[in-house]
Formats: structure tokens, C-alpha cells, sequence
């Protein structure tokens, strides 16, 4: 690509007004931080594709038979992963389903063709007869009904696909980490980005030392606004209590990335933040409880639910509309009292996560990295720097540009996932499905190494996130406990 053709991508975009996005990263690369900060010019014209990395297999696994599966918990995630059997049946099976919701156990028994003795209520019942009864449990519970399956699971031989986070104390944690290697099993943690193709691509260019030692990371984690209200003021995640911090629950993706990226022990941790804006005494007068009851402020308030709901139709996965979106059964479902919660005022929540959160972290080798998760965007995804002794890289999980210190010509990687067929539809990036390819490769040939998150440093970046909780209450820098 030409820089002069790059550089018409720029401006167009900023038009448009996506200052932050990956044409804008560029734009800081090639023009205004040169200019404005008298750094040389670039060597060359031309921004090229980075070369050489590998290649993005097929999502279709490499395994002797399908493996076996009980979906236990058969919501959003549940259904995602289960999704899998159904693109590459000679991967996976799913030969039971577990739900305390009928629904919701009916709906994906019935996609799979469950038998009735394999669909199960609570997943207690899953494990009842003592008996083993598929290759594996995938666990897509809430956060806070994982260790129990999981132990259970891991006593009774299964091998495990565990949502994150991976519960909601590290004394649990280090338990299922530790009673994964006292059975041998193989338990893979859902963090899925570091199965998407772009932070795969990132990971490789740092491990080829194209960039030299890395000395710091910027990782920045913006929370699309109605994403925040819909999950962690209104939904499952909105009270520490009942899930985990919204530093677990949210960003323990984005600790993993850094710990996976910078590839060493974190050493400790220091961060701070609050909820500062969902709360009652910024409720503005006379709205009522819920959006549905005729607020008065409806039309000037950017968190109204039945605008994001209704018109906007976003986050539709939790009112079981099996692909309906007709906006009277939307709003009907709001007024719905088994699904109104999503339909109350952001400002009269029982809600408790932050807001806003900054952590700084020092890795062994004096390697520093700055995180901050806020809510206030209009686009969420993830932006980071990896600043290098010869180079730096730049991206904001669409594409990244690599720069070279000694060359000074960008390089960029800018695959575009969602127009691989196979990856169209795998939600992080491309990541959900991976994550399933590579679990149930590592089943079937009862290896974890093909596994990028096995439990081991899963389980090291939740302690990193336990720990910057402990920091955002005590005000003191926290270590890393093992
Ligand atoms: N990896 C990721 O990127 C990612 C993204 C979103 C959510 N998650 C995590 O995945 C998990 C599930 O999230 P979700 O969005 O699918 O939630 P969800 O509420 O849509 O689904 C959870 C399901 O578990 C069922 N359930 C509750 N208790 C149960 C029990 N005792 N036995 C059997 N089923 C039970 C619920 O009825 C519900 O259908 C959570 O831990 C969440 O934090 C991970």
C-alpha cells in the first residue's frame, strides 16, 4: 500500500470522526508525531503487510473421533461454544445439557438432539451417578457456580473447557489448578483473546524480537457505553458480591494479554478506580425505576433501555428471542418481570463495580505496563502499545503497525477476521472458536501443550487481578501471591 493512499484512509476516516481508530494510529505514526515531535521522517513511502508470521489455520480440528460434550450452563457462552458441534460435527458432540432454566436446557437439547436422561437441572445432577458420561464438561456457568462443577468434574475425570474467570477467590483457583495436575486432566480457561488471530499476530512479531527487548506497555480497555450499562450496571456483573470484580470479571482478558505478551512474572501491582457515575445521587429528578415507566428524561439520557434494546438492538442474547427482533417483543420482554431488571434506570441499580480502574504493573526484568478499563466510550475493543529498545507496535485489535526504529518504515498487519469465512461468526476476534479447536485437539490427544491458556498461567494472571484489587481498596502496591 501506498503511504500517499494510507494517508487518504486517514483523513477520510477522520471525517467520519473514529479519532481513535486503527487509520488514526497510523495517522499519529506517519504524520503528526513525526512532525509535530521533530522525529525523523519515515525511511519509505510505502506501508508494507508485515511478512512471514504464520499462517491462520482452518477452525476444523485435527482429532481421531468427535469428542464428547456437556454443555453445563446453556447461556450466551454456552451456546457459543456448543455452536462448535454444530459447524464441525467430527469435532465435537454435545451429548448432554445442564440448566437450572428449562428453557433454556430444552432449547439447546433440542439443537443437539439431547436425549431426555441427558438433560440435566442443576449440574449437581450432571455428576450424581458418579459416573462418567462424556469426554468433557464445558463450565459456562455464572462466575461464581465454576469451582464446584470444576472440582467435581476433575474427580470424576473429565476434562475441562472452564469459563473465566475461574472463580471468585484465589484460594479457589490455586484449588482447581492444583486438581488439575493431581488428575492429569486437561482444563483450558476461555480467555479467548489469546486465540484471536490479531493478538496471536502481535505475540509472534514480539517473540521475533522485531521490535528488541520490550521495556513497557500502554493497554487500554474502553467499555462501550451501553455495553457497561447492560452488563455491570444492569446485568449479571454489576455487583462484586454475587460474581467478581469487574477486574476479574471484565479485565482479567486484558491482565492475561500482558502477562501472555510480555511473557514473564508479573512481580506486583498497583491500581486505583471507582464507580463514580451509576449511582443514585446522579439520578436526574423524577426518573423512575425503570426506563419503561415513562422517565421524562428518556430522550436526553444515552443509557435508556428501551433505546438500547428496543432500536439499537444490542445485547439481545439474554432475552431468549432465538434470533427475534421485533422491537414490541423486545419491549414486551422489558416489562417482563423474569426479564426487567435489564429495563431499569442505570441511576437505581443494586450495582457496586467501578466505573473507571487504572492499574500499573512491574514484570520481572523491570518490564512496566499501564492498564485502564473505562466506561465511557463509544466503542469498546481494546487499544495497546508495546514500546521496544528497537522498535514499537501500535493497534486497536483491528490492525497493528509495527515500526522499526532502525528502518523507520511501518509495517502493518491488517487481516480483516471477519472475512474468513470460518472465523465470520467466532466472536473475540476469532477467538471463541479457536479456543474450542485447540481444547478439543488437546483432548483428544490428551495434550495440554496445544493449549495458549492452560490453567498455570491462567490461573498466575487472575492472581494479578486479585491482586490489583486488593490495591484498589488499600492504596497500597500489592505483590503477585503464587
Ligand atoms: N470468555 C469470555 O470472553 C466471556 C464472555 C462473557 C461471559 N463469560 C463468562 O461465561 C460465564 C457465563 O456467562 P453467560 O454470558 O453465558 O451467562 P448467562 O447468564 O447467559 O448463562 C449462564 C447460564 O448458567 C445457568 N445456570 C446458573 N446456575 C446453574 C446451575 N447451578 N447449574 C446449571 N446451570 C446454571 C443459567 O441459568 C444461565 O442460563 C460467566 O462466568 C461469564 O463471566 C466469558
Amino acid at each position: 500500500m501506498k503511504r500517499r493512499d494510507f494517508l487518504k484512509g486517514i483523513s477520510l476516516a477522520a471525517v467520519g470522526g473514529a479519532l481513535s481508530g486503527p487509520v488514526a494510529s497510523a495517522a499519529g505514526l506517519l504524520t503528526s508525531q513525526s512532525a509535530e515531535a521533530g522525529a525523523p521522517a519515515p525511511a519509505s513511502d510505502s506501508v508494507e503487510p508485515i511478512k512471514g508470521l504464520s499462517p491462520v489455520r482452518s477452525l476444523d480440528p485435527e482429532v481421531s473421533r468427535p469428542v464428547t460434550v456437556i454443555i453445563i450452563g446453556c447461556g450466551n457462552r454456552g451456546r457459543t461454544y456448543a455452536g462448535y458441534a454444530k459447524k464441525y460435527p467430527a469435532g465435537m458432540k454435545v451429548v448432554g445439557v445442564s440448566d437450572i432454566l428449562d428453557h433454556r436446557k430444552d432449547y439447546l437439547g433440542d439443537q443437539h438432539n439431547v436425549p431426555p436422561e441427558m438433560r440435566f437441572g442443576h449440574f449437581r445432577e450432571v455428576f450424581a451417578s458418579g459416573k462418567k458420561l462424556a469426554d468433557a464438561v464445558v463450565i459456562a456457568t455464572p462466575d461464581d457456580r465454576h469451582y464446584e462443577p470444576c472440582m467435581k468434574a476433575l474427580d470424576l475425570g473429565y476434562d475441562v473447557l472452564l469459563e473465566k474467570p475461574v472463580a471468585p477467590t484465589p484460594k479457589e483457583c490455586t484449588a482447581i489448578r492444583e486438581k488439575t495436575k493431581k488428575t492429569g486432566r486437561i482444563v483450558a480457561v476461555c480467555h479467548v483473546l489469546r486465540y484471536s488471530p490479531y493478538f496471536m499476530a502481535m505475540r509472534e512479531v514480539i517473540q521475533s524480537g522485531a521490535i528488541g527487548k520490550v521495556v513497557s506497555i500502554q493497554h487500554m480497555e474502553p467499555i462501550q457505553y451501553a455495553h457497561m450499562a447492560h452488563s455491570y450496571v444492569r446485568g449479571n456483573w454489576r455487583r462484586e458480591d454475587e460474581t467478581t470484580p469487574i477486574i476479574l470479571a471484565k479485565s482479567c482478558h486484558d491482565l492475561d494479554i500482558l502477562r501472555w505478551m510480555i511473557d514473564k512474572p508479573c512481580k506486583h501491582i498497583a491500581a486505583d478506580g471507582s464507580l463514580s457515575f451509576f449511582k443514585k445521587e446522579n439520578a436526574p429528578e423524577g426518573a423512575p425505576k425503570y426506563c419503561t415507566d415513562g422517565c421524562p428524561h428518556q430522550k436526553e439520557c444515552p443509557y435508556d433501555a428501551v433505546e438500547i434494546y428496543t432500536h439499537l438492538k444490542q445485547h439481545l442474547g439474554v432475552f431468549d428471542l432465538h434470533g427475534k427482533k421485533d422491537p414490541e417483543l423486545i419491549l414486551s420482554r422489558l416489562k417482563d418481570p423474569r426479564y426487567n431488571s435489564y429495563a431499569r434506570c442505570v441511576f437505581h441499580c443494586d450495582n457496586d463495580q467501578p466505573d473507571h480502574y487504572v492499574a500499573e504493573m512491574v514484570f520481572d526484568g523491570d518490564v512496566t505496563a499501564s492498564f485502564t478499563m473505562d466506561a465511557f466510550s463509544p466503542k469498546g475493543g481494546r487499544r495497546t502499545r508495546v514500546m521496544g529498545t528497537m522498535g514499537f507496535i501500535e493497534g486497536d485489535m483491528k490492525e497493528f503497525i509495527v515500526t522499526d526504529f532502525l528502518t523507520r518504515t511501518p509495517k502493518i498487519w491488517n487481516m480483516n477476521v471477519a472475512e474468513i469465512p470460518e472465523y465470520a461468526k467466532s466472536g473475540h476476534g476469532g477467538g471463541d472458536l479457536r479456543l474450542v479447536r485447540d481444547w478439543l485437539e488437546a483432548v483428544d490427544r490428551h495434550d495440554a501443550n496445544h493449549l495458549s491458556s492452560s490453567i498455570d498461567v491462567s490461573i498466575e494472571s487472575h492472581l494479578m487481578g486479585f491482586a490489583a484489587e486488593r490495591s484498589r481498596r488499600s492504596g497500597k502496591k500489592e505483590k503477585i501471591l503464587k
